[in-house]
């Protein structure tokens, strides 16, 4: 997997970081381990042309390099550890590894998986169950190759097959980042609880064997510095592809670029639909233009939806933070992608329905529910009231093949991403407590099959299968 080489360079670079990042004593240590390297030599030659004052202005000129030179290694680390906060952002480490109630990065987040719950870890700098024994190697292992220090292997729960691809440069910022930007917090780690035989660690070494691919995110200079800067943010460091790319044998990515047809073609995720970001006209992002894109990315909404679920989570922890260039980069990548679907025909608006609606006409499946309990947000013409209520028509979420989201919606309610840029949240009500799994049935399949939306119907077994499934999940 030519991972050998980059984690020499991982080591030699280790050193560096430490000794920026640790407190005094070790850099003069080190500065002392150098002298004793050269002062012999340096003294003898310096004895042997000079006079003792002389001997002295040098040990000062020596001392002055020796100092000047990690005065001038410290102050590209501040801006290191800067870069690392950005990435940490990017990456949403935080998400994952802050607990419901507690300390940024201390660990504690149940994740539901197919085959148990795992639970984040501890990654502040605090020793006994933080990062504060990890090298910059040991980092390395844990965030690109899923292996803890003292060789424990870790579930995929953590996104290390696509951290796989972030660059050295990368991996050493989040580092001096989470080891100089964060305090130590002590809080112990939770075990596990996963279904026999997925309890056994060592059996993820198989695992990583088949599936790590840590081959560098490909690089195409005919598609120009955004494509590629969104390439690598998408597949590396934004992880896009752990929720919307599809799993195959053993719950790994079925595709981890473009090269591949399932590669963020949608997929299943904690009980969620994530739609499918290629260039589908009904179900993709075909009809969204790359800054519609952006701006879905940076504030939970545009004119054809608005987020919620785990997206609303991805960008409010992350995506709401990333520069303008790169929002911009992973538009242009993202609007790159071919349609996985082959949808090539756009939506068109049917206004019959609007007409049926507005005359009182609710012989359709659902459509007296709709007219009841829907229309006064989204409307009789199914296109809402952009950024505040999400259209119906023409919303990939609506049309998606898997309508678990959109059950999960009905059922719970949901409020709009949470970011800085947006003066308020908008509420859709839950309708769990009122409608039966047959009437959410219902109406889900009205907004599926009107306005020149062409979805399948949702089934009621369907409804009281996620009713269950989100009932299980609450506390
Ligand atoms: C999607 C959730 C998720 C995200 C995002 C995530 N992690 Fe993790 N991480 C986990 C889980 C879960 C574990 C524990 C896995 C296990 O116990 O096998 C873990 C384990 C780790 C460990 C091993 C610690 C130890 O000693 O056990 C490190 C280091 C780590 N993560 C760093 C990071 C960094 C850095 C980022 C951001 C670049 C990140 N993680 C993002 C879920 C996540
Ligand atoms: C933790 C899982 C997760 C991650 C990571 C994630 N997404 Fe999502 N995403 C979802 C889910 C679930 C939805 C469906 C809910 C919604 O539409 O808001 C979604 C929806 C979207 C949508 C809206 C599509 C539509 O048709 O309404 C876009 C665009 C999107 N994601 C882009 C991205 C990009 C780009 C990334 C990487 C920067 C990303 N997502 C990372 C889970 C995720
Ligand atoms: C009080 C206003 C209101 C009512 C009534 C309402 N909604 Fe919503 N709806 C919203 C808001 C606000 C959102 C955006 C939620 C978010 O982003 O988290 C939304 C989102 C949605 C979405 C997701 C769209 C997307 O962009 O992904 C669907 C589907 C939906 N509503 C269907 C319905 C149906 C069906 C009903 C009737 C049973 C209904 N809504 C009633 C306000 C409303």
């Amino acid at each position: 997997m030519g991972g050998g080489k980059r984690l020499s360079a991982a080591a030699h670079s280790d050193n560096k970081i430490q000794d920026n990042l640790a407190p005094m004593p070790p850099r003069l240590e080190r500065l002392s381990a150098v002298a004793f390297q050269f002062f012999p030599d340096c003294l003898r030659r310096l004895g042997e042309r000079r006079a003792p004052l002389g001997r002295l202005a040098g040990l000062g000129v020596f001392l002055a390099i020796a100092f000047g030179m990690s005065a001038a290694t410290a102050a590209p680390d501040a801006a290191q550890v800067e870069r690392g906060r950005y990435l940490a952002r990017v990456a949403n480490c935080a998400a994952c590894h802050t607990g419901t109630e507690g300390a940024p990065f201390a660990g504690g987040l149940p994740i539901r998986t197919a085959v148990g719950t795992v639970y984040s870890t501890n990654i502040t700098p605090d020793a006994a169950n933080g990062i504060g024994g990890y090298s910059l190697e040991d980092f390395d292992r844990a965030v690109r190759h899923g292996v803890a220090r003292g060789g424990k292997r870790l579930y995929p729960a953590m996104p290390y097959p696509s951290y796989a691809r972030m660059t050295q440069q990368d991996v050493a910022a989040l580092y001096a980042y989470l080891r100089g930007g964060v305090g130590a917090v002590k809080q112990a780690n939770r075990a596990p609880e996963m279904r026999w035989p997925f309890g056994m660690r060592p059996l993820l070494a198989a695992w990583n064997w088949m599936f790590l691919d840590d081959a560098p995110v490909r690089t195409d200079a005919a598609k120009g510095v955004a494509w590629n800067r969104g390439a690598y943010l998408v597949q590396a460091v934004a992880h896009c592809g752990a929720c919307h790319t599809p799993r195959g044998m053993l719950f790994a990515e079925k595709g981890l670029d473009e090269r591949s047809r399932h590669f963020l073609s949608g997929a299943s995720v904690e009980g969620w639909s994530a739609t499918n970001l290629t260039g589908d006209q009904i179900t993709g992002l075909g009809a969204w233009t790359r800054a519609e894109i952006a701006e879905f990315l940076r504030t939970g909404r545009n004119s054809h939806a608005t987020s919620f679920g785990p997206m609303s989570t991805v960008i409010a922890s992350a995506t709401q933070f990333m520069t303008t260039d790169d929002l911009d980069a992973v538009s242009a990548y993202l609007k790159s992608l071919p349609g996985a679907r082959g949808e090539t025909t756009p939506f068109r608006h049917d206004p019959a329905t609007t007409a049926q609606l507005e005359q009182g006409r609710f012989d359709a499946v659902g459509a007296r529910p709709y007219a009841q309990f829907c229309m006064p947000c989204h409307g009789a013409n199914g296109k809402g009231f952009a950024r505040v209520f999400p259209p119906l028509a023409g919303n990939p979420t609506v049309a998606d093949p898997d309508p678990a989201s959109l059950i999960n919606l009905l059922l719970d309610g949901a409020v709009t991403a949470r970011v800085n840029t947006a003066p308020a949240d908008y509420h859709m009500p839950g309708y769990g407590w009122t409608l039966d799994d047959q009437e959410v049935a219902n109406v889900l399949t009205f907004v599926r099959s009107n306005w020149g939306n062409r979805a399948g119907p949702v089934s009621a077994q369907a409804v009281a299968q996620r009713r269950r499934a989100t009932e299980g999940q609450k506390p």
